[in-house]
């Protein structure tokens, strides 16, 4: 058989790849001449993708809602994946950390600036009906936004303002699970009952967000920030790039997100008032009272004092 040089040379390392794990060759090969050329639509799984859009009523708007939450959910993914290549990347390289962070922070400003879909591309009446059927659900009970966080700062961060003074690096999981943030749209610290937005998200993901809490305890891209030589750490553009990552996430996304909630649930006129949710929404949503900062040590004791407080 006349087999070119570089045919020969591909042979030889699919034979070695083969033999470290015990395989025969020849029987891979036979199988490539039997399998079926890749398409798009196999590859990128169109079927499946385009499959799971399921409308609770007959309003098309719904489609809108749906779909944009699918394509945020998407993006949280893709966003989650260059995070865990930050944090499991061992003796970590500003250049590599500093590319990965800037995809990062390019999904996370596509959110932002994607999200006058949800503010005008929905009629209100439309909206104020089918949120009837929605509730009590919430993009509260989104787990990949909590994985997120989890994956940015260290825990103290994402503690209720409230408590921050009583809990430190060794307060237990649970105990510090119950004092994060977002406890507060659905917990009466008074009595300590629970809603059951908050009930059903945690019946489902608390094990997972535990789990997830302990793995970026020491990984998380502000801990991995600070594994990058000290010179590195002062340089202007890379602090540039986390204040923007930081400003995006917690205080622009929030700040477009409570603009829409606002929009629809307050000033349209129609409804209760009320979130699906059950949240004191208005409150609670404000970047101001939230204070979710991931790189406190990147802000000014001016810019910490107001957080949220420019808009
Ligand atoms: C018309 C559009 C939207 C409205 C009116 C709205 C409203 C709200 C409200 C009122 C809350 C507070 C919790 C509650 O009581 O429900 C909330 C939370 C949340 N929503 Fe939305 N939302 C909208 C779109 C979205 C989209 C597109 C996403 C993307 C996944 C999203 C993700 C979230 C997240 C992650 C939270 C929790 C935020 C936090 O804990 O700080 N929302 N939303």
């Amino acid at each position: 058989m006349n087999i070119s040089e570089n045919a020969e040379a591909i042979l030889n390392k699919i034979e070695q790849k083969y033999a470290s794990i015990d395989q025969k060759t020849e029987t891979h090969l036979e199988g490539l001449l039997w399998s079926k050329p890749i398409t798009y639509w196999d590859y990128i799984q169109t079927d499946a993708l385009l499959n799971m859009q399921t409308q609770r009523t007959t309003l098309p708007d719904e489609m809108v809602f749906i779909m944009y939450h699918q394509v945020n959910e998407l993006i949280f993914k893709m966003i989650l994946w260059e995070m865990n290549q930050i944090s499991y990347c061992q003796n970590i390289k500003t250049e590599f950390f500093a590319e990965r962070l800037m995809r990062i922070s390019r999904y996370f400003d596509m959110l932002t600036t994607s999200f006058s879909i949800m503010e005008n591309g929905m009629e209100v009446e439309q909206y104020m009906k089918f949120r009837n059927t929605l509730t009590p659900a919430s993009g509260f009970q989104s787990a990949q936004y909590r994985l997120i966080e989890f994956s940015s700062t260290d825990l103290i961060n994402l503690i209720d303002n409230r408590y921050r003074g009583s809990i430190d690096r060794n307060t237990p999981y649970e105990h510090a699970f119950e004092h994060l943030y977002w406890q507060a749209a659905g917990k009466d610290y008074a009595t300590g009952k629970k809603s059951y937005l908050l009930e059903e998200f945690e019946k489902k993901y608390k094990k997972t967000f535990l789990d997830h809490m302990e793995e970026y305890n020491s990984i998380n891209i502000w801990q991995k920030f600070k594994q990058l030589p000290d010179s590195d750490q002062k340089n202007p553009e890379l602090i540039q790039a986390m204040r923007h990552f930081d400003h995006t996430v917690n205080i622009t996304w929030v700040m477009q997100h409570l603009n829409v909630a606002i929009k629809y649930i307050d000033q349209s006129g129609k409804g209760t008032g009320e979130a699906t949710g059950g949240s004191d929404w208005k409150k609670y949503m404000h970047p101001k009272y939230q204070r979710r900062i991931f790189f406190p040590e990147l802000w000014s004791a001016d810019e910490l004092a107001n957080w949220g407080v420019e808009i």
